[in-house]
């Protein structure tokens, strides 16, 4: 059952670009259209919203933080997006022109259950994402766009969170398509660029035994960061909450612009720092991370960079380099939080923990 993996959660891992490819299948029509099945929303009911809304917990909520980047760049509607469990307690402003965005694996989560019937409440559309038919969020919701994951089984959320992502870009597109925005001529090129991209995410899980051998150094850790830029910023800390989920080490994410608003302080000699480097591009990210990554090298942190594939101007200040395929930034979560993923498991295998079972976890949080 675990197809001779020792996990469910590496049988889940190296399921992810069959599960990113089912999840994109037939989302077009002949025409080039964007379709999405369950949508159930009107076009004019889209065209009205003027405010989202995405609410969602722990990976799912890092989900959303990238769906806000699509969905704001490719649509120019306003996106907040916020923990289901802070939601409804601080009296959000809500009405019938607000789409709330429910991300969920499970379906079943209570703090998000309990978000989008307030929600409701105050008379916004609901659209779910989610990975599991019938269950309680989709069936409370005005639309759903379902994942095709397949049943997630490790408690750590893996392959959902992949075809997460890819339900948040399919829902940014048809936005822009409904919407008329200028990225909505784009959208054949952007679906084109995601068809691309269970080609590239097996290509990073072939590296996987040079990961597992640089997580396997790790074991005598107390305490890792990981950086982020921009929509690797969400991938830095959902690295960081797979290392505290299974290896049980401290770990935290931060936006690398923030480094020297503080955090910069934590470092020191032989502090592992994971690094995701942003494409090189027009906007000068990648040349703020590598300033960032020099920084913290300086004061001895021992750095881990996944870098795009060509982009040799972090080798002198990277202690490791792991490759990643080249993509479009808004995208490179797909391929960068898989890395991610492999080191958190080989690194809880290495120190003998239950990585299907963490200990105080449960696959679906069914209280508040
Ligand atoms: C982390 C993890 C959890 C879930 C969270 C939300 O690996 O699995 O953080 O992402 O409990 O669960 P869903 O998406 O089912 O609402």
């Amino acid at each position: 059952e675990k197809d001779g993996h020792d996990w469910f959660m590496r049988k889940e891992i190296h399921e992810q670009p069959r599960a990113v490819a089912d999840s994109l299948l037939g989302r077009r029509t002949a025409e080039g259209h964007l379709h999405l099945d369950e949508m159930r929303l009107s076009d004019q009911e889209l065209r009205d919203v003027d405010k989202i809304i995405i609410i969602a917990a722990g990976t799912s909520f890092y989900a959303g933080m990238v769906a806000k980047y699509a969905i704001e760049h490719w649509c120019r509607i306003p996106v907040e997006v916020e923990l289901s469990s802070e939601f409804r307690y601080r009296d959000p402003i809500l009405d019938y022109s607000t789409l709330v965005v429910a991300i969920s694996q499970s379906g079943e989560t209570a703090d998000t259950l309990q978000a989008i019937r307030h929600a409701r409440t105050q008379r916004s559309k609901v659209l779910a994402i989610c990975n599991t038919n019938g269950s309680t969020i989709p069936r409370e919701s005005d639309a759903v766009i379902y994942t095709h994951a397949g049943p997630e089984i490790g408690v750590a959320s893996t392959k959902g969170f992949l075809t997460q992502l890819v339900a948040c870009y399919l829902l940014a597109l048809y936005l822009a398509q409904v919407k008329g925005t200028r990225y909505g001529d784009e959208i054949d090129q952007v679906m084109a660029q995601l068809e691309e991209m269970p080609a590239h995410i097996q290509r990073v899980l072939d590296d996987a035994p040079a990961i597992y051998e640089m997580a396997r150094e790790h074991v005598d850790t107390r305490s890792v960061l990981f950086l982020g830029r921009h929509a690797g910023y969400p991938v830095a800390l959902e690295g960081a909450l797979k290392l505290k989920e299974l290896a049980y080490i401290h770990a935290e994410g931060f936006a690398a612009g923030e480094l020297k608003h503080g955090p910069i302080a934590l470092v020191e000699a032989g502090l592992p720092v994971l690094c995701v480097v942003p494409p090189a591009g027009r906007d000068q990210l990648r040349d703020k991370m590598v300033s960032g990554i020099q920084e913290v090298r300086a004061r001895g942190a021992r750095t881990i960079c996944l870098v795009e594939d060509g982009d040799d101007a972090i080798t002198p200040y990277a202690d490791r380099i792991v490759r990643l395929p080249r993509v479009p930034v808004l995208l490179q979560p797909l391929v960068a939080v898989v890395p991610l993923q492999l080191f958190a498991c080989e690194l809880a295998t290495e120190m003998g923990h239950d990585v299907d079972q963490p200990r105080n976890l449960a696959k679906s949080v069914t209280v508040e």
